[in-house]
């Protein structure tokens, strides 16, 4: 007899918002997590601390840059290290107790430790092992570094290290120009440091709209960071707690370094499975360690599925909480689907960048017949008042239908804005859909009606 009818491992949005929708459904459900708290890597050393720090270096430069212009003179506000760290750890204890909170009220036992997985049907924490009819693994992802750069989270930090630094360090080198690299990179250039930015790649953020990235760099650049791209760093050298990064330019081989106070590692993550005894039950693994689903999260031992950053597709926490609900409903014998072409993706910098669907660059290879409607923040009233003029809004649509086939914004709100272009993409509308929709004014929303409008016969302010 079972205790559970599920047992979901790993409590990040992946999996509580799995747990949560099992047990909405009627399912008996336990969660396994062995960090003190709840939430995973995005409430406590990713997405949620980040946001904090984000914030408040974004107040830091607000203050320095356009209060005087607006009227506010006084002094400028000075960085207390000590209180900032403890506004995020505040801000991560009230969404860890808020899921734990959840968990309550939704009756799902909370497994306290680490989990693995003797047979199909058991899941072992510490000394005992609970019978369950259905395993949902979540157990998300880890750092992934490079050859020769050894984190020691002092010197040599991933993020999880970066988030909690003695001090702001008077330089930084950031190796990898990607989502982390560029959002920790701001954040501490704001609050003073000098950021050097050390990419493999030609580009900001590879796979990105190539306007938005040319854009997203210039602006990055304004802010004070600097970048050296197309160098792949070899290795980093740590002694007397100051780090040598070593790395080659791809364009003529020649080797150079880089002295920092502190080296963010931001290549890219890894799917975390350590531990969870898959190899002995033959559960299939990718060439790149990700659980091998089918479009149900069903690994090929029945009884036990995987969701969220350990399974293929972008690691972002929203993508693991619609396969999470996706796959409780399935267990409960709905029929649910998450549409993969409308998942959005946010960069928290200042300004924002956010996009969902193809980018120009996909369609050419694709050989769509496409336009494109844009729209400059420069023309939005609202944007203007409040100095974010910087970026624009894109919108590519499909030439023949005006289908709506992908967007790309840089300037302010972009992650909020990003929304009414996916609710428009899940009803398959056209670009004259969110034209002719009527957008309050002054809002920033009215530089996506004005992207739209460029797809048809114009915008018109501008
Ligand atoms: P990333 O994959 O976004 O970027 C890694 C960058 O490192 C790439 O630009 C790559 O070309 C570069 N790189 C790799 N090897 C290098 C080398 N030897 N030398 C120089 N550059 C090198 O990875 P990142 O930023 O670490 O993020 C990891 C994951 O976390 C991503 O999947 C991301 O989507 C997710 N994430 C999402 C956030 C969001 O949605 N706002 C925030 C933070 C992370």
């Amino acid at each position: 007899m079972a205790n559970y009818d599920v047992i979901v491992i790993g409590s990040g949005p992946g999996g509580y918002v799995s747990a949560i929708r099992c047990a909405q459904l009627g399912l008996k459900t336990a969660i396994v997590e062995g960090r003190e708290t709840l939430g995973g890597t995005c409430l406590n050393v990713g997405c949620i601390p980040s946001k904090a720090l984000l914030h408040a270096s974004h107040m830091l430069h607000e203050a320095e840059h356009n209060f005087a212009a607006m009227g506010l003179k006084g002094k400028a506000p000075s960085v207390d290290w000590k209180q900032m760290i403890s506004y995020k750890e505040d801000t991560i204890g009230q969404n860890t107790k808020g899921v734990e909170f959840l968990m309550k009220k939704n009756k799902i036992d909370w497994l306290k430790g680490w989990g693995s997985i003797p047979a199909a049907g058991k899941v072992q924490v510490g000394d005992e092992v609970h019978e369950t009819k259905n395993i949902i693994i979540a157990s998300g992802s880890e750092v992934s570094s490079l050859p020769g750069v050894e984190i020691d989270e002092k010197v040599v930090v991933s993020s999880t290290g970066a988030l909690e630094l003695g001090k702001v360090p008077n330089k930084m080198v950031v190796i990898g120009a990607g989502v982390i690299g560029l959002e920790l990179g701001s954040v501490y250039a704001r609050l003073g440091a000098e950021v050097e930015v050390v990419e493999f790649a030609d580009t900001v953020t590879p796979g990105m709209d190539k306007e938005v990235q040319r854009t997203f760099k210039r602006l990055l650049e304004k802010q004070g960071l600097s970048f050296t791209m197309g160098a792949a760093v070899s290795g980093v050298e740590v002694k007397n707690k100051k780090a040598k990064v070593t790395y080659k330019l791809r364009k003529d081989d020649s080797e150079a370094t880089v002295d920092a106070d502190v080296v963010l590692v931001a290549t890219g993550r890894r799917p975390y499975t350590d531990g969870l005894g898959l190899e002995a039950l033959g559960v299939e693994m990718s060439e790149r360690g990700q659980i091998k689903t089918d479009a149900h999260y069903k690994t090929n031992v029945a009884g036990i599925y995987a969701i969220g950053d350990c399974i293929d597709g972008p690691m972002l926490a929203h993508k693991a909480e619609d396969e999470g609900m996706a796959c409780a409903e399935g267990l409960a014998g709905q029929k649910p689907h998450v549409n993969y072409d409308v998942i959005p993706g946010v960069i928290y910098t200042h300004p924002e960048v956010a996009n969902v669907g193809k980018t120009e660059e996909q369609l050419k290879e694709e050989g769509r017949a496409y336009k494109v409607g844009k729209f400059s923040f420069m023309g939005n009233g609202r944007a203007k008042a409040n100095f974010a003029g910087d970026g624009f809004v894109k919108i590519l649509a499909d030439k023949n239908t005006d289908r709506i086939l992908g967007a790309h914004i840089i300037g302010p709100a972009a992650g909020d804005l990003i929304h009414e272009i996916c609710v428009a993409m899940e009803f398959g509308a056209a670009a004259e859909d969110l034209a002719r929709t009527c957008h309050a004014h002054p809002t920033y929303s009215e530089a996506v009606r004005e992207a739209a409008l460029a797809c048809g016969d114009g915008p018109i302010h501008s």
